[in-house]
Formats: C-alpha cells, sequence, structure tokens
C-alpha cells in the first residue's frame, strides 16, 4: 500500500517527484525514497543517484535539499511496510547488486521467498527484507542474458528484461523502473495496482493515483491489467501482457482535485468532521431537490431500469465503508423490504456465498482504491456474466468519494459523495457520505417498490433536510463536551461500545475511530450480547459508551447499559435528555429524531470523543501510526 511516481522529461525531476510524492502520502507514511538519473559532465554517461529517509516525506525532502538529486528522469516511493520494518534500508527505491537498476513497486509480490532463495543460491545479497527487492536483482539478470544475446543498452533492452522480469512475478503489484545506461528511458509495468500515465507537453509524469498528476496534466492514460510500458521524452509505447503494441486515446481527469488546506484548525480530522454539515447540504441540494414529487422525492443518475426487478443487494466494503454499508443494509432491508447483506470485501473474494438472482452488488470505498473491495468487484462480476441465465448477470454500484478512482473506472455505475478532499486517515465526513448515499438508495427502492407510503417517505425526506442545521449545532456542543469528557478517559486502557438496531454500526464505527486515533482498546458491540460474554471485561475501570436513541430498541438498550452499570461500569450516554438518561454518569445528548435518521448524529459523539482524546494524548491524528489512507494491497 504505497504511492509511486515517476517522471521523464526536460525538466528536473526531483521537485516533481517530490510534490506528486506529496499527493500520495495518504498511501503510506513509513519511509520515503527516490532515484535520479544525470549525465556526467565529462563523458554524458548516466549517473544513478538513490536517497531514502525513514518516516514521513519531509525527511526525504530535507535530505534531497542538503544533497542535491540531479537528472531529468527519477521514480519515489512513500511507503506502507507489509514486507519488512519501517526502516531506512527497506525505503524503495531498490537497486541492484550492480547499483544502477532502481525500481519503486505498490502492491505484494506473493512468490518473493521462492524468487529470493534462488537469486541467493546464484550469489546475490539482499540489503533488505522487502518483497520488491526480487525485482531489480531480477531485471539485472535478465539485461544480463539480453547483452550476451548481443542486444545494445537502450530502453527496448530494458523493456524487454521488464516483460521477462513480470513473467516471473506473483501477486498485484505496479512498479517503475529505471536503469543508469538508459537516462532516456522509463518502463512501467501494472498488474492489478493502479499506475497512471500523465501526458504533459514533451515529458510524462506516471503515478498511483490523480492528485499526484492533476497540477502537471489533466491527460492521463490508465493502465490496464498486465500492461507494460516504455516511456522517452518523445512517446509512449505501450504493450499487453503478450507483448502486442496497444493504441488508445487519454481520458481526462475530471474536475478538480482539491488542495489540503488545515484552515485555521488544529488537525485535518477535526476540520473534515466540522465540514460535514456542507457535505450533507450538497447531498440533499444534489439528491433531494425541492420539485421532486413526495412518493419519490429522491434525484440520482441512473436509468429507471437500473432500479427493475431488484430482488436482493449484497454490499462489499472494509473499515469503516463497512459500517456504512451496515446502516445501508438496516435501511434497504427495513425502510425498502428489500433483503441485503454486507460482507468483508477480503472474506467475500474467497468464499462467496451461493448465486442469488436479480441481484445488485454495491461496493462502498471512499478512496475507490481498496484493493479488497475492487478485487472482490471484479471476482463477483466474472462469476456472474459467466452463468447462462440472464437472472444472475452482474449489477454493480460503486459509492465513492474519487470520481477519478480505480472503482470509478470499474464499475458500471458510481454514487460520488462528493464530500471533498479528506486527508485524516480516519474517515469522518466520507463515512457522512456514504450513509446518506444509502437513505437515497433506500428511499428510492421504497418509493419504487412500494413498500412504504408516501407519506413515510416524504418523512423521511423532510427529516433528512433538517439534518445540516442539526449537525453544525451538534458539532458545536459535541467538540466542548467532548473536549471536557477527554480529560477523564485519556488514560483509560479499554472502552465498550454498545449500540442496537440502526445504531449498532455506529457502536462500531465509535470503537474503530478511537482505536485507530488513540491507540485504546475499543470495542463495539450490539448491545443485547454483552452478556454473552464481554460482560466479563467490565469493571469499573473500563467506560461504556452507550447509544440510546428512543425507538424499537431504546428500552432494551437502556436495560443493557443498566447491567453494565451494576458491574461498576462508568456510563456515557449518547442519548435524548430526558427522565432515562438519569441512569448515566454522563451524557452526550443527541435532538429528539426518527430513530431512522438518528445515525446522521449520533455519529458526531463518536467522531468528536475519539478525536479529543487522541489530541489529548499527544498523537499523531491526521496520520497514525501503522495506518494509510488508501489500502492498496490485500
Ligand atoms: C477508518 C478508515 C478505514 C477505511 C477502510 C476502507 O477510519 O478509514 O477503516 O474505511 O480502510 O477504506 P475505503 O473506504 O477507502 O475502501
Amino acid at each position: 500500500m504505497c504511492g509511486i511516481v515517476a517522471v521523464i522529461g526536460s525538466r528536473a525531476a526531483a521537485p516533481l517527484l517530490l510534490e506528486g510524492l506529496k499527493h500520495l502520502e495518504y498511501r503510506g507514511y513509513d519511509s520515503a525514497g527516490l532515484a535520479t538519473i544525470s549525465r556526467s559532465p565529462h563523458n554524458g554517461d548516466g549517473i544513478l543517484q538513490c536517497q531514502k529517509t525513514k518516516g514521513k516525506l519531509v525527511n526525504l525532502s530535507k535530505k534531497v535539499q542538503s544533497q542535491g538529486a540531479k537528472g531529468n528522469i527519477g521514480v519515489g516511493h512513500t511507503r506502507w511496510a507489509t514486507h519488512g520494518k519501517p526502516e531506512e534500508h527497506n525505503a524503495h527505491p531498490h537497486q541492484d547488486a550492480s547499483g544502477q537498476i532502481a525500481v519503486v513497486q505498490n502492491g505484494i509480490i506473493e512468490n518473493h521467498l521462492a524468487l529470493r532463495e534462488s537469486l541467493e543460491s546464484e550469489g546475490v545479497t539482499f540489503n533488505s527484507e522487502t518483497d520488491t527487492e526480487v525485482i531489480p536483482h531480477l531485471i539485472a539478470r535478465e539485461i544480463k542474458v539480453l547483452q550476451s544475446n548481443g542486444l545494445q543498452n537502450n530502453g527496448s533492452t530494458l523493456l524487454k528484461a521488464v516483460q521477462k522480469t513480470s513473467q516471473k512475478l506473483k501477486g498485484a503489484y505496479a512498479l517503475a523502473v529505471i536503469w543508469e545506461k538508459t537516462p532516456e528511458s522509463l518502463v512501467l509495468a501494472s498488474n492489478q495496482a493502479p499506475l497512471l500515465i500523465g501526458l504533459g507537453e514533451g515529458e510524462f509524469l506516471c503515478a498511483s493515483d490523480t492528485p499526484a498528476l492533476a497540477g502537471f496534466t489533466k491527460a492521463i492514460l490508465p493502465m490496464r491489467d498486465g500492461e507494460i510500458a516504455l516511456l522517452n521524452p518523445l512517446g509512449i509505447e505501450l504493450y499487453n501482457s503478450q507483448g502486442e503494441r496497444q493504441q488508445r486515446n487519454p481520458s481526462l481527469i475530471h474536475g478538480n482535485e482539491q488542495i489540503a488546506d488545515k484552515r485555521n484548525f488544529r488537525h485535518f480530522m477535526l476540520k473534515e468532521i466540522h465540514e460535514q454539515p456542507k457535505t450533507a447540504k450538497l447531498w440533499i441540494a444534489r439528491h433531494l431537490p425541492a420539485e421532486l414529487p413526495k412518493h419519490s422525492p429522491i434525484a440520482l443518475p441512473f436509468e429507471n431500469d437500473f432500479y427493475n426487478d431488484i430482488k436482493k443487494i449484497q454490499i462489499l466494503a472494509c473499515g469503516t465503508s463497512r459500517h456504512a454499508a451496515l446502516v445501508g443494509a438496516y435501511l434497504l432491508e427495513q425502510f425498502a423490504g428489500i433483503s441485503t447483506s454486507v460482507y468483508y470485501a477480503s472474506e467475500f473474494r474467497y468464499a462467496a456465498p451461493p448465486l442469488e438472482e436479480k441481484t445488485l452488488t454495491i461496493g462502498v470505498t471512499q478512496s475507490g482504491e481498496t484493493a479488497d473491495t475492487l478485487a472482490a468487484l471484479a471476482m463477483e462480476k466474472k462469476r456472474r456474466n459467466m452463468h447462462k441465465n440472464p437472472a444472475y448477470i452482474s449489477r454493480q454500484l460503486g459509492i465513492t468519494n474519487r470520481a477519478n478512482s480505480s472503482l470509478a473506472r470499474q464499475v458500471d455505475n458510481i454514487l460520488d459523495i462528493g464530500a471533498g478532499l479528506e486527508v485524516g486517515v480516519a474517515a469522518t465526513k466520507t463515512f457522512l457520505g456514504q450513509l446518506l448515499a444509502f437513505y437515497s438508495l433506500a428511499i428510492k427502492f421504497a418509493s419504487i417498490n412500494g413498500n412504504r407510503s408516501t407519506e413515510e417517505i416524504a418523512k423521511l425526506s423532510e427529516e433528512l433536510k433538517a439534518i445540516p442545521e442539526q449537525l453544525t449545532s451538534l458539532i458545536k456542543i459535541h467538540d466542548e463536551l467532548s473536549e471536557n469528557l477527554a480529560h477523564k478517559f485519556s488514560d483509560t486502557q479499554d472502552v465498550i461500545f454498545l449500540g442496537r438496531g440502526i445504531n449498532y454500526p455506529i457502536a462500531l464505527e465509535g470503537a474503530l475511530k478511537l482505536k485507530e486515533i488513540s491507540y485504546i482498546h475499543a470495542e463495539g458491540y450490539p448491545a443485547g450480547e454483552m452478556k454473552h460474554g464481554p460482560i466479563a471485561l467490565v469493571d469499573k475501570k473500563v467506560p461504556v459508551v452507550s447509544i440510546a436513541i428512543p425507538g424499537v430498541v431504546f428500552e432494551k438498550v437502556l436495560s443493557n447499559a443498566q447491567e453494565a452499570k451494576a458491574r461498576d461500569a462508568q456510563l456515557i450516554g449518547v442519548t435524548t435528555e430526558g427522565p432515562e438518561s438519569k441512569i448515566f454518569d454522563a451524557i452526550l445528548p443527541i435532538p429528539k429524531v426518527s430513530e431512522w435518521v438518528s445515525p446522521l448524529l449520533s455519529l458526531i459523539p463518536m467522531q468528536l470523543l475519539s478525536y479529543h482524546i487522541a489530541a489529548l494524548r499527544g498523537l499523531d491524528v491526521d496520520q497514525p501510526r501503522n495506518l494509510a489512507k488508501s489500502v492498496t494491497v490485500e
């Protein structure tokens, strides 16, 4: 799960590489590195220079500034460690024994151990514990063979060596390679991992994702699975896995990729929490326009036949997106009456359920790049489209915040949640955007299949329209309340979050937010499950946060909270103020709303409590340890 950039052209490469990497740091920040090739002033020979640092990109920038990095061609990398600790020697680029070849890679080489063993048996010494390092050594070996067959030191030789090498690699990967002997050639390879070539004037930049290219060019050529490209300042040669030359036109990056700006907030996460009323407002303007009839108030960008005849929905997602999917499933089943299942994408791809007819598969991923979600969707599409009965044909929808992502290129229909750039690794406003996407789908399906009356549909729509203002005042109140409460809990070791029904996924999300940014152990449970085991954890040192919203399961949740209190737990209620709220030691109040829309509000104290606890502990809220914004390996 790393970010790679590469450039070849007429300008100095290093500043472009560093700028590109800045926009890819969300993919990992364990280490960074770059390699460039300049020409010797004496004989014009290429000189490869490689620089790496442990930790964030800022360390690499300083190193490059002090040491300099010459040349108009280069490759760069920001790493999320998979194989080998986040140390400098494991940072990319990796080189062959002669130091003439430099490789950056995003992905996992699954057969690296066998390849390493065979290279070691030939006398190759490795400098890192990474899976990637086998690649430069294999390329060097192939180059030697090609040279012995009389091939020249030129771009075609490097291309052939990379083609031969990739035939030996197993796994999903994207890589960029330079070779000191060919300072005019950059070779790229992509296999089930994104790699985009940006076309500038007389120069090319290549990157794992569009933000790294947007300031440079709008014209991009996304590489397809198995493709290998040879770039020189004059042009691109693109080949498929059979070595056949490919021709196709570039596409354009949609809209403006936004620039990260923290404004006056201490962290991006806090800023993004505060942006949620705007996310909701924009969503309502786009999807709940006033002019639509009461029985069908939702505007979605799909033709009517998209909804026709859907009997079953299955949702594939990971992490926070899966929590949004669980709320979505509740709405689709309970409000729209459609049987819906949610799967961890990473499980589904290897253990999918038997096929059912007339099924819509929804992939939810804010980044649009999560490897497991993309692979699960691709696998599902393939097995459905192989089926002879048309009732099983694949129908897919992606819910994402990135209209330029791999997901958008992969599925037929996209619901862009339009929450704007989210920098904080902990998802906040994109979670809200995903929830809103599910509300619109539930209303749309209910209005089409008649599962709900016009009055019920109109009521839910009106309640949704009130959400932006409620969010604004709630964020204000809870920012202060959570900050105060955080002082009480900043030394806590374990926290339990309870919820039921439509708010059970919000309890899961509360626990995930807390553990990922504050490193406090937290668990989310359906409140009724506590007595089946987890209650053994409860004592006076374990705070229990209970989401208790008047509705179907209100009294049940209160009883479950009492059971924890009877075991000395400190009880925090995310609840409406009233006589029942007296059981709580502290409350994080929610206005009186229908249970249907309550998750859109109960998520706020979850986010702000986690934020303030992590900030108080002095942690890196926006870039928590071991995590990345986009999980591009399985
Ligand atoms: C948590 C978080 C992660 C992501 C997960 C899936 O705050 O952000 O759990 O939700 O990695 O990412 P996407 O939505 O990009 O597929």
